[in-house]
């Protein structure tokens, strides 16, 4: 990218930050925590003075039975719910059209978002759309165009993790697989339900995509340019705690203790990445899963370490702070960080993750390079920017 393009995005970054930290409050949800806490929700929504929540999830959960405590709980407590289950991995527009006509249809007063982040992204934008019935999906994409007023939004997440319990996000597809990202304070769900016992069910090959969709999320917020005090922190804890204890996970998902603390450093990373936002990775994941239906954190995490090499010296620094939370020795900043990089290929072939993309073809090279420079230029704030010849060359890089 030349000089003026890279001032052009980088002037855009700081704009965003100021304004955003200016006129954000940044309020966390608030956190119902603990082995079981699913269980304690009726009795919260009811003490706060809801009775008709629309419960938004996807069918293998329903299969599942993991919504049991949750409708008993509920009948105990003497109130009744409208179901929506019919969420599909990557929520499409129509997903969130039969959601509100269930939340209209049964005069709803509040939504439980209960799933992964495919449930969880449907039931805010049908909160969104409830609150806002004359704008469209399409018209809310981007920053800050979802409008106030939705109703309370409570979220359930039962995968460690996208962190969309907390983040201001939600990512839609919409026509011709392409992702609509939104970006709004407004969706943030005001209280995250993060109950370990949903994931203890969660299968190897679920465990681990989710697991290093949130490793992205804290890496690619502790390398960006938009970071806090307090973004910092939370990316390089969540870090520290995905080291530790997804191998654990992985191959033993029983364990309540290693899940509890996934589900927290996804929380983390979803706090961290929501203020400091995504970067490269994402923009591609979001591009390449879209289009060739890949899981998003299996996108994210074939992409990561190619990206991260990619950005070399120019976040040398912020990767040997992560490789020290990681736990990874290394005798000065450059070699922390190529061990960093070369840990995070380790993880993902130790898990099944492949190391390049066996669907990516160059035909579709021109589509997937205009969609992502749709979504990462200006916005991301990322540590190297790229042009549309450098986003080529990483496609031909990433393919099998
Ligand atoms: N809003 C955000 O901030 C944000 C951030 C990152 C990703 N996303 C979006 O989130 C979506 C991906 O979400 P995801 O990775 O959590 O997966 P998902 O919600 O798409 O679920 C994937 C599969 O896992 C199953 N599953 C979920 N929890 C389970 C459990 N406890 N036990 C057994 N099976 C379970 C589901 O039934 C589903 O079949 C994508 O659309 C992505 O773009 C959003
Ligand atoms: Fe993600």
């Amino acid at each position: 990218m030349n000089r003026l393009q890279t001032a052009y995005c980088r002037a855009y970054q700081k704009v965003m930050k100021a304004g955003s930290d200016l006129i954000f409050t940044w309020k966390e949800p608030e956190i119902i925590g603990g082995a079981g806490a699913v269980k304690n929700l009726a009795k919260i929504i009811k003490e706060k003075g809801f009775s008709k929540p629309l419960i938004v999830t996807d069918p293998g959960l329903m299969k599942l039975n993991l919504l049991a405590g949750l409708f008993e709980s509920i009948e105990a407590e003497g109130y009744s719910y409208a179901l929506y289950d019919q969420v599909v991995p990557n929520p499409t527009i129509e997903n969130i059209e039969a959601a509100l006509k269930v939340y209209n249809d049964n005069a709803c007063d509040c939504v439980i978002a209960f799933g992964g982040g495919s449930s969880m992204d449907c039931a805010k934008i049908a909160a969104a759309r409830a609150a806002h019935p004359d704008k469209s999906v399409e018209k809310m994409r981007g920053m800050l165009k979802v409008g106030k007023g939705l109703p309370t939004i409570f979220a359930v997440p039962t995968t460690a993790g996208t962190g969309s319990e907390t983040t201001i996000a939600a990512v839609i597809t919409g026509a011709n697989h392409t992702k609509v990202t939104i970006l709004d304070p407004a969706i943030r769900p005001p209280y995250a339900v993060l109950d370990p016992e949903l994931t203890l069910g969660l299968p190897p090959f679920i465990t681990a995509p989710t697991g290093l969709d949130a490793l992205t999320h804290a890496v690619e917020a502790y390398i960006g340019k938009s970071n806090t005090k307090n973004t910092e922190a939370k990316a390089r804890q969540a870090v520290n705690m995905i080291y530790k204890y997804l191998p654990v996970v992985y191959e033993d998902g029983k364990n309540i203790e290693a899940r509890e603390q996934m589900l927290l450093a996804s929380y983390y990373a979803g706090v961290a990445f929501t203020q400091a936002y995504v970067g490269y990775v994402h923009a591609f994941a979001h591009a390449i899963g879209g289009m060739y239906g890949i899981a998003h954190g299996s996108a994210c995490a074939t992409i990561l370490p190619e990206m991260l090499k990619y950005y070399g010296y120019t976040c040398s620094k912020q990767l040997a702070d992560l490789a020290d939370e990681a736990g990874i020795q290394g005798k000065d900043e450059t070699c922390k960080a190529k061990k960093f990089i070369k840990s995070i290929q380790d993880l993902n072939a130790s898990m099944g993750i492949p190391a390049r993309f066996e669907q990516l073809e160059e035909k579709d090279f021109n589509e997937l390079a205009d969609r992502i420079l749709a979504e990462a230029n200006p916005l991301y704030p990322v540590p190297k920017e790229m042009d549309r010849n450098d986003v080529l060359r990483m496609l031909k890089h990433l393919k099998a």
